[in-house]
């Protein structure tokens, strides 16, 4: 097991739905001796490309982003969340269907702050059905720029987000990747990696 997957196993709680809290550590109270160490986890993953900015998406993705960055030395862009905006032009804008949530969300960003010339790493805590990401993708190809990869925290791997996206042909690194889950017993399995 890897350093995010000892924690998973310690302080994470299964619950009912197959849903992971993570809340002690990563989501809510943040350890962030630990996320600098995904940071640089990621850092050794994506070191060969050439990554101008870290794109993620509020609330969750933006503090993780942030600590990532340190080791990239580059800036981070988070998408907002918006319910619906007035489309002046100046926006990158994608829908973003919430599975949880059972609604439909515009994300949104400045063309200020993302262009062709950008080389994207995106960055997120959670990969499950993976729309925010879709919406994330959307918005970089609207943009121009090009996507290096994407960093993921946790992955459920028996969503269909993961799959769909390295099917796509992406670079995809998840730090810990959950197969299964079991919220009688709390036991959690985790797709094997290599070292
Ligand atoms: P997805 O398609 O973007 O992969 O996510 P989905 O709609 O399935 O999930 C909606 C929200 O729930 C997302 O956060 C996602 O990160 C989060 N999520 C999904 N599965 C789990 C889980 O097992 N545990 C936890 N803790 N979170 C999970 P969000 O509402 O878009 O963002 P945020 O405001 O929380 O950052
Ligand atoms: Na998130
Ligand atoms: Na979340």
């Amino acid at each position: 097991m890897n350093f995010l997957e000892e924690r998973i196993v310690k302080d994470g709680v299964v619950k009912p739905g197959n849903v992971l809290k993570v809340d002690t550590f990563l989501n809510h109270q943040m350890d962030i001796e630990l996320i600098d160490q995904m940071g640089a986890e990621f850092k050794k993953r994506f070191g060969d490309a050439p990554i101008t900015k870290i794109l993620t998406i509020e609330a969750s993705g933006i503090g993780i982003a942030c600590l990532v960055a340190r080791h990239f030395h580059v800036p981070v862009v988070f998408a907002k969340k918006s319910k619906s905006i007035n489309l002046d032009g100046e926006m990158y804008v994608a829908e973003v269907e919430s599975f949880t949530h059972k609604c439909k969300n515009q994300i949104i960003v400045s063309k200020k702050v993302l262009s062709s010339e950008d080389h994207v790493l995106i960055i997120d805590d959670f990969l499950a059905n993976g729309c925010a990401l879709q919406g994330l993708l959307s918005i970089v190809a609207e943009s121009g720029a090009s996507v290096e990869g994407i960093g993921i925290a946790i992955e459920k791997g028996f969503q269909p987000g993961g799959r769909m996206i390295r099917n796509l042909g992406y670079h995809l690194e998840s730090l810990a990747i959950v197969d299964g889950m079991n919220d009688e017993t709390g036991e959690i399995l985790f797709r094997p990696q290599e070292a």
